[in-house]
């Protein structure tokens, strides 16, 4: 059992690499190898269109030909039994470089197909964990659930689990606004977010079990 973790963020011991680490954690005391990537350290693009992975009898059918710092990653990604990507809520979306991640691993599954056949031939258990400053996930349904339906067209079961109302910064003084209910940011901090992380572990566990 092979899982690999993308952190999504670019703070690299925060919300969303904590709730990952979490779930890698459980990953591995279900028996998975895990191997966990910080997509902030790699030079790497989205899809740039080539539809190598689409070419009639093409040697990159079905996988993305573009060569950066994502392509052994990706290659790997496809091997392992499950994937887990956490990423923090930017402006209603994810960051650029998750979406980066999405379109390199969801395009080259996509064949024009009229009955939706997918490229891949092998199933891969998805986990899907988003941090946030908004009090409700609930608000990002449409976004986490056509994550999730695009993932489980073409990879297999998916997850989703949301952290609310994170912790954003150690120190709320150092900075302008006043938008946040800081005693109420920290106390979730101590007594909300480890409940979040136990989810992500839980989470981690029971796909790759
Ligand atoms: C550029 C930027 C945009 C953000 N936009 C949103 C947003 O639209 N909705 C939201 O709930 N939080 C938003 N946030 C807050 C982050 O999603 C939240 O603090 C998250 O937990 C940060 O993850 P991290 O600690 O792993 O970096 C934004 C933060 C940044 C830096």
């Amino acid at each position: 059992m092979k899982v690999i973790g993308f952190n999504g963020s670019p703070r690299k011991n925060w919300n969303s690499a904590i709730m990952l680490e979490n779930a890698l954690k459980g990953a591995a005391a279900a028996g998975a190898e895990t191997e966990l990537v910080h997509l902030i350290d790699l030079n790497a693009t989205g899809c740039r269109s080539c539809f190598a992975c689409k070419r009639l009898g093409g040697k990159s059918f079905g996988r993305c030909a573009v060569k950066d710092d994502l392509t052994d990653i990706l290659a790997r990604a496809l091997e392992a039994d499950a994937i887990y990507i956490s990423a923090p809520v930017y402006f209603g979306d994810v960051p650029g470089m998750v979406r980066n991640l999405f379109e390199r691993l969801w395009f080259p599954g996509l064949m024009y197909r009229r009955d939706g056949a997918c490229a891949y031939d092998k199933k891969v258990k998805v986990g899907l964990i988003y941090t946030m400053n908004c009090p409700d996930e609930h608000f990002y349904d449409s976004l986490t659930g056509s994550h999730k339906a695009t993932f489980e067209r073409f990879f297999g079961e998916t997850e989703v689990l949301c952290a609310t109302e994170t912790l954003q910064f150690d120190n709320y003084d150092l900075y302008v606004g006043d938008m946040f209910d800081v005693p109420r940011r920290k106390e979730r901090r101590e007594k909300v977010f480890p409940l979040d992380c136990e989810k992500a572990f839980r989470l981690g566990q029971k796909l790759a079990e």
